[in-house]
């Protein structure tokens, strides 16, 4: 009995109370533990209308299906196409015997970020000889927008207003917002001609306050397909320089639009001769066909004059120091199959080659698709398909032709009107322009 009652003790009221107020004080703790991130502190965000589209043209099971999305090269059968000569780079990388995945420096690969600027600003460029320029490779050309944009925002003293044209690249709306900088737009596109409003567009650079970011696409306006020629460019920069605006380039399309990649980045030359300090965006996505890989560059150009390679220098360690915190050192494979292509002269000439073969596919492309609704007689006009370059044409189809365009027809396009050239081929460019004949009848 005495070892039963020892085992089983008898349970008093007291404790029965104090396991109670226990069990009911942690049922409390744990129920009202209070969430910060309710659904009312973050709302649910829309999907990313481009990427949603990619993955919408993904699930559509339909054999007629057309992908006019988004900005990635496709070969004459629809499919991504790896250049030739990243190819051999690539094989060169896996082949070379003293490759290891040890880490990049803060500011990437110097043979890549070297050969990185004088593809864009030119060897023999005034901001090179009086160092006055300084490079860090990216996370492509999304990863040095946001660079140059957190940079304006930490060390621009007067906070200004970066000017976007109006339409942009969705991306950068987002992009400069995130890091605290405030938008504004300027005219770019004419709906009536389709081509650009070049007098509303520098009526606005005029009308910005003094000192203002202006963000200017390089080549191959994303969406448009407009650019500037190069008399355009002269006024504004003149303009610019009234106004003591601030440049701020994207170039992603560099060898695009004319296939040629000095005239493609004739723009940031001539400001950078006209003594803008400036900063520019670039990406190796497109142009390299290195869209997963994630190369690209960031360069600031400090103003000519005694200070500037010292100022430059200033710039180079902070811009070090928001790079180290935010992604600590950029990736390596694309940076290494980048360099040693801008780095040999014959893989180089070879690259060229690539190029031209891309935008010459697309040029044809756009003859095609003008012809094909020229000679149908699809009710509007269509020279602005060829007038249009680089990879992009701004159609000028409403977002309601956009939708019955994908729900009849399974062609997959922006809301905008923006179709991606590379996705036409000889297989599909005449459904295409039968679905845009049809649609525009119905619904003119
Ligand atoms: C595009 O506009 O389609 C490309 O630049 C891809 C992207 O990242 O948005």
């Amino acid at each position: 009995m005495a070892s039963r009652s020892y085992q089983n003790p008898p349970v008093s009221p007291s404790s029965i109370a104090r396991d109670r107020l226990s069990s009911i004080s942690s049922h409390i703790m744990g129920s009202s533990n209070p969430s910060v991130f309710t659904t009312s502190t973050v709302a649910a965000a829309p999907e990313d209308p481009l990427f949603g589209l990619m993955k919408a043209y993904r699930e559509d099971p339909s054999d007629k299906k057309v992908d006019l999305g988004i900005g990635a090269y496709r070969d004459n059968n629809a499919k991504p196409w790896v250049l030739p000569v990243v190819k051999k780079a690539d094989d060169a990388i896996h082949n070379d015997p003293n490759l290891n995945h040890e880490y990049l420096s803060i500011g990437g690969l110097p043979d890549l970020t070297a050969a990185a600027q004088k593809l864009i600003v030119g060897a023999d460029s005034p901001a090179i000889q009086d160092k006055r320029i300084c490079t860090l490779q990216t996370i492509s050309g999304t990863g040095a927008v946001h660079l140059g944009g957190l940079f304006l925002s930490k060390f621009h003293p007067q906070k200004p207003t970066i000017y976007l044209s109006n339409p942009t690249w969705a991306n950068h709306n987002q992009i400069f917002t995130n890091v605290g900088l405030k938008i504004a737009s300027y005219p770019y596109f004419s709906a009536k001609t389709k081509g650009l409003d070049f007098d509303g567009m520098l009526q606005a650079l005029r009308a910005a306050p003094s000192g203002s970011v202006i963000l200017l696409h390089a080549c191959a306006h994303n969406p448009t397909g407009v650019d500037p020629t190069q008399e355009q460019w002269r006024e504004i920069a003149t303009v610019m320089r009234e106004r003591s605006h601030f440049p701020f380039f994207d170039t992603a399309y560099q060898g695009f639009a004319s296939g040629d990649l000095v005239r493609d980045a004739w723009a940031i030359r001539y400001f950078i001769e006209q003594g803008f300090e400036l900063c520019v965006a670039q990406s190796f996505a497109k142009n390299f066909g290195l869209y997963g890989e994630r190369t690209g560059a960031f360069h600031f150009v400090s103003a000519p004059g005694a200070e500037g390679a010292v100022a430059n220098k200033h710039i180079a360690s902070q811009l070090a120091i928001l790079q180290r915190s935010e992604i600590s050192n950029p990736p390596a494979y694309g940076a290494r199959i980048a360099s040693r292509i801008l780095n040999d002269p014959a893989l180089f000439a070879q690259w060229e080659e690539d190029l031209r073969t891309m935008s010459g596919r697309i040029l044809e492309m756009r003859a095609g698709l003008r012809e094909r609704l020229e000679s149908r007689g699809t009710p509007g006009t269509w020279d602005h398909i060829t007038s249009q370059i680089g990879m992009f044409s701004f159609t000028g189809l409403t977002e309601t032709q956009v939708k019955i365009l994908r729900d009849k027809w399974h062609v997959y396009m922006t809301k905008n009107g923006r179709i991606s050239m590379a996705g036409l081929n000889t297989h599909n460019i005449d459904y295409f322009a039968e679905a845009v004949d049809s649609v525009v009848r119905e619904t003119s």
